[in-house]
């Protein structure tokens, strides 16, 4: 484990079980599509999430790629998210599969839902690995969650503190120390 680290809370195992178990759900959901759901990964955090989900989706899916940043190196959102870089197809009259990292203030989730449906897609489906429900500003929640979390700091497996540890295989509790520095 990384010395950072107070714990660790998702091990690789659990996190290659997590994976399977969104995949398996959404090919359930898009079981006889007509046409083959965009899914959009929300940068950077989802990044490795992303990946594995759509490698272990037996359902025919594009993908696409935004970013998204809220927060700098702040531990608090500004609850304004910013599009650092759009999506490259159109998601008009598109099913879309979104896939993030975490679901925190709601903010990043909102906004991307209001994007996406205000550009006319078909439907929109929120996956996302981890849910913070304590610290949501904003009523909104994702279709399938796999792992509901407390108000701790989290990072690894793309969750990042300041744009580190985001390459850790597994996902684990920031020690107070780092971020209270
Ligand atoms: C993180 C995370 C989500 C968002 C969730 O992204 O990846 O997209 O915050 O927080 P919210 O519910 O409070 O909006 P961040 O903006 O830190 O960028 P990153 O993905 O590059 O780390």
């Amino acid at each position: 484990m990384d010395k950072d680290l107070e714990r660790i809370v998702l091990s690789e195992e659990q996190i290659a079980r997590k994976v399977k178990d969104a995949a398996a759900w959404l090919d359930g959901r898009f079981k006889g599509a007509t046409a083959p759901p965009l899914a959009i990964s929300v940068l950077k955090g989802s990044v490795f999430f992303f990946c594995d989900v759509v490698r272990a989706m037996r359902t025919n899916v594009q993908i696409d790629f935004m970013t998204v940043s809220s927060y700098g190196n702040a531990s608090e959102t500004s609850g304004v998210p910013k599009i650092v870089m759009d999506l490259a197809a159109s998601v008009y009259d598109r099913d879309v599969i979104l896939i993030e990292d975490i679901v925190d203030s709601g903010h990043t989730l909102a906004r991307m839902r209001d994007l996406i449906l205000g550009r006319g897609a078909k439907s929109f489906t929120v996956v996302t690995l981890f849910d913070k429900p304590a610290r949501r500003k904003v009523d909104i929640c994702a279709d399938y969650s796999c792992f509901e979390i407390g108000d701790e700091f989290i990072v690894g497996y793309g969750l990042d503190y300041a744009q580190q540890y985001r390459t850790l295989p597994y996902v684990g509790i920031l020690k107070r120390e780092i971020y209270e520095k």
